[in-house]
């Protein structure tokens, strides 16, 4: 029944202008796997629909449209694709029983990487779109009442330029850090990888919308911002100049911004550390003291055939470089155990490049060969057992250097950025800048404030403490650039 026909007509007569007729009233639900950039990507996807009159839901069975957004990395992340959506075409035969319909939608790596065998092997999916083309949903959604459609096109036109902005209420929901993509795809093609073949060629974004993305964000509340790229510090966007920017000049640019408390970056490859970029890290408040740099191997000659194009010995040189600019700085890590020919003494030289390095975090897997990928070609592939064995004696090398730094600040006064409430009534969560959880009693109200902690215990995975005694809180837009 329409309580105001007036209203009514007009907004229809408007979705109808628009072509968006169809989905007045529906929710989709977007589940992510994999990477920061799928996080960031399934918000964006969330976005592009709201004028088509979705709404999100965190209720997968309240869904009229499911998008998975996939992760091809390795082969576990997508098989889980195929679990998945066996129990989702079980859930839209219960649906179309009741005279209902589910839509599913196949997005991210594995939709790029498989395209029409997915639907082969799932006939349930009516929608198959990659990386590089999910700004076409609403016009997918659309198509796909008529039957299956695929789009896993890199097309000319860029994406970016046809997403749509989230609303203030929405960012403020997301929480008050966020994820921005600054770059993507990869021109590497290090030998175990898919990404370059998943997510294209590496593209930088303009600064000036960079910028303006990241104003809309603070302007919302948002206090920090991690950029996103495969390569993020490879970024060379054309700057607010009209000169290309590196990602030193681009963070130098969003310190500027008010009400940014926190900048962070990641992924980066130890070839793109450029001289300007670790300057940056002693010179920048804003620019966290913490760093992902991947170097998969420490032995010479895996590195060398994962085409990484760089030694142990110049990681370690990286390293020394960064720690001299920024001497509290914190690094992580990923690791690949059982890449193609790696013997018992390349294992050994991988750890003592850990011990050697001392980090705070890792990320560690056991090769897993792509198809398509030169590495999966390679003789001398590592039995599975040899491959958990070294994953095993790997992640207690890396669980005992966490567990030494996160105690290393017990004890110390440290700034915090509150970001939701705390797992117990009466307490808020929040992140130092090395990336720890910090838990402390305190009022919500304190949830995008950057606070000063003294850390009086660590738990496994979160630190304990209270509001510093005699340290003013860092109210908002009171920090230093
Ligand atoms: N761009 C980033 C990493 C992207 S993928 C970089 O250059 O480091 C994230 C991580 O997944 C990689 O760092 C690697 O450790 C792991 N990974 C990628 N392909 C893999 C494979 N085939 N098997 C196991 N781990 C893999
Ligand atoms: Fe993959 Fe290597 Fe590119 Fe990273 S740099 S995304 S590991 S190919
Ligand atoms: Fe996975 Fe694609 Fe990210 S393969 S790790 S979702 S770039």
């Amino acid at each position: 029944m329409k309580s105001n026909p007036d209203l009514a007509d007009r907004e229809s007569v408007e979705a109808r202008a628009s072509g968006r007729l169809t989905a007045r009233g529906k929710k989709v639900f977007v589940k992510s796997y994999g990477c920061q950039m799928n996080v960031y990507d399934a918000a964006r996807m969330a976005d592009v629909l709201a004028p088509e009159g979705f709404v999100e839901t965190n209720d997968i069975g309240a869904a009229d449209l499911v998008v998975l957004n996939t992760c091809h990395i390795r082969e576990k992340a997508s098989d889980k694709v195929f679990s998945e959506l066996g129990k989702l075409k079980l859930m839209k035969d219960e649906r179309q029983s009741e005279g209902r319909d589910l839509q599913i939608a196949v997005a991210g790596c594995v939709a790029q990487a498989e395209g029409a065998e997915i639907l082969r092997r799932q006939r349930a999916v009516d929608i198959v779109v990659g990386p590089q083309s999910y700004h076409r949903l609403p016009e997918l959604v659309r198509q796909a009442t008529r039957g299956p459609v695929i789009d896993t096109e890199f097309p000319a036109e860029d994406k970016f330029d046809h997403l749509v902005a989230p609303t203030e209420d929405k960012v403020r929901q997301r929480g008050v850090s966020a994820f921005l993509t600054v770059q993507e795809g990869c021109d590497k093609f290090c030998s175990f990888c898919v990404v370059p073949y998943t997510r294209g060629a590496e593209v930088s974004r303009d600064a000036a919308k960079i910028v303006l993305e990241a104003e809309a964000l603070a302007r919302a509340g948002v206090r920090e911002i991690t950029l996103l790229g495969q390569n993020v510090n490879g970024y060379h966007g054309r700057g607010e100049n009209d000169e290309d920017w590196s990602l030193a000049q681009l963070l130098e640019r969003l310190a500027r911004i008010e009400g940014l408390a926190r900048l962070r970056y990641t992924t980066s490859h130890p070839n793109d550390m450029g001289e300007d970029l670790i300057r940056a890290h002693g010179e920048s408040p804003s620019l966290m003291p913490f760093l992902h740099l991947p170097v998969q191997s420490g032995s010479d000659r895996i590195l060398n055939t994962m085409n990484r194009k760089h030694s142990a010995e110049d990681y370690l040189r990286l390293v020394e470089r960064i720690r001299a600019a920024r001497p509290d700085i914190a690094l992580s890590s990923d690791f690949i155990v059982g890449f193609p020919g790696e013997t018992d003494e390349d294992f050994e030289a991988t750890l003592a490049l850990i011990h050697n390095v001392g980090f705070a975090s890792t990320f560690h897997f056991k090769y897993s060969p792509r198809a398509g990928t030169p590495g999966a070609d390679l003789k001398d592939q590592v039995p599975e057992e040899v491959k958990t064995e070294r994953l095993v004696r790997l992640g207690e090398l890396v669980e005992a250097q966490r567990r030494a730094f996160n105690l290393s600040v017990v004890g110390r006064n440290i700034d915090v950025l509150f970001e939701k409430p705390g797992k117990k009534p009466g307490q808020v969560s929040g992140k130092t800048p090395y990336l720890q959880t910090v838990q402390i009693e305190a009022p919500d109200s304190l949830i995008g404030e950057v606070a000063t902690v003294e850390i009086v215990e660590c738990g496994a995975n979160t630190l304990f403490g209270r509001i510093a005694r005699g340290e003013a809180s860092n109210r908002r837009g009171e920090e230093a650039f």
